[in-house]
């Protein structure tokens, strides 16, 4: 299965696919389902994992230059 990423308006970025993430010490990090939801915005509590914060935090994506 292809890996897809999705970056979701004022959201986390949503990555769905063959996926395998390794924690910080080394070993990987079990996921519930084949899609996980990283933080963008950096108010997650429970990062790199999107948990819904950014919605209080008022995130908003930047400008887009190009
Ligand atoms: S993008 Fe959802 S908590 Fe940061």
């Amino acid at each position: 299965m292809a890996t897809k990423v999705t970056i979701l308006p004022n959201g986390p970025a949503l990555i769905a696919g063959d996926l395998e993430v390794i924690g910080v010490d080394g070993k990987p990090i079990q996921l519930p389902t084949p899609q996980m939801a990283i933080c963008r915005c950096g108010a997650s509590k429970s990062k790199p994992f999107c948990d819904g914060s950014h919605r209080p935090a008022g995130f908003k994506d930047p400008t887009p230059t190009a």
